[in-house]
């Protein structure tokens, strides 16, 4: 089943500058894909489109389905595209958990969409609710810092507690941008396993992307790499050419990842 679907995508800042260009993509239930490609290549645009922060080129024909729903089509959001946020989980690269609430309180607003909103507004979040919060922290190893500020976490531990967010918000789909770049190589990999963790279990459609194509060739069964604003190279990472490395890379870069 295709639960990304992204047709004949433009996406523009400003006129006839279109940092993103013809892009389609299919996107199966449960597979794990590394979006790669060097800084200013549309990483990030592409991530905020598929979430629906951002709106797609009024270009004909041109459309994004997630699980099987139309959230944009022709430079519009569909009506589809509000609801879509329910089952798609985001995570950031600067963890954005809000440092003044406990790291509980922080992942059971992953479950907002799920309770009447006057609930979780008034902070009554149902037993079920705590308990489903707790065991997605669990998941990831962070239960013991259920009640402590997320301010006061490492960011390791914050990004593992985004990542319990997105657990408990059940989502389908989770779109991560550069979640490791601002982590030591310890955290990274906790990071990396959490995440290939949940795609294996749950069979959870994850789309990170990543900075270092060594992360991604040992983390992800598919590449996508994108440059100035293009797809340059879909498929798995055994097969991307060192000439494709040196495109995206540069000659040095390439000569050192290409093992
Ligand atoms: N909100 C915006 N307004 C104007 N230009 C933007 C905006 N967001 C991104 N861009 C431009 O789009 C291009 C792609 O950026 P981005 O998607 O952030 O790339 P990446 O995540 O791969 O580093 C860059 O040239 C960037 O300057
Ligand atoms: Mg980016």
């Amino acid at each position: 089943m295709c639960v990304i679907k992204i047709k004949n995508v433009y996406k523009s800042f400003k006129k006839d500058k279109p940092v993103l260009k013809n892009i389609n993509l299919n996107i199966e239930k449960g597979e794990m894909v590394g979006l790669i490609g060097p800084s200013g290549s549309g990483k990030s645009t592409l991530l905020r489109l598929l979430g629906g922060f951002e709106v797609i080129d009024p270009v004909t024909d041109s459309e994004i389905e997630m699980l099987g729903q139309l959230t944009q089509n022709n430079g519009k959001k569909t009506s589809c595209c509000r609801q879509s946020h329910q089952y798609i989980g985001i995570i950031f690269q600067q963890f954005n958990l809000v440092g003044r609430l406990r790291l509980l309180t922080n992942v059971l607003i992953g479950r907002l969409g799920k309770i009447p909103s006057w609930k979780g507004t008034l902070g009554f979040f149902p037993k079920e609710d705590k308990i489903k919060a707790l065991e997605a922290l669990e998941r990831v190893n962070m239960v013991d810092f259920a009640f402590q500020r997320a301010s006061t976490l490492s960011g390791g531990q914050q990004q593992r507690g985004a990542i319990a967010r997105v657990l408990a918000q059940e989502s389908k789909i989770i779109l991560a941008d550069e979640p490791i770049a601002s982590l030591d190589p310890a955290s990274s990999d906790r990071v990396m396993n959490h995440l290939v963790n949940i795609n294996r279990t749950d069979k959870t459609t994850i789309i990170v992307s990543l900075h270092q194509f060594e992360v991604a060739k040992t983390r992800c069964e598919r590449i996508v790499a994108l440059k100035d604003g293009e797809i340059i190279y879909d498929g798995s990472p055994q097969n991307i050419s060192k000439e494709d490395l040196i495109n995206l890379y540069g000659v040095e870069s390439a000569d050192a990842l290409y093992a």
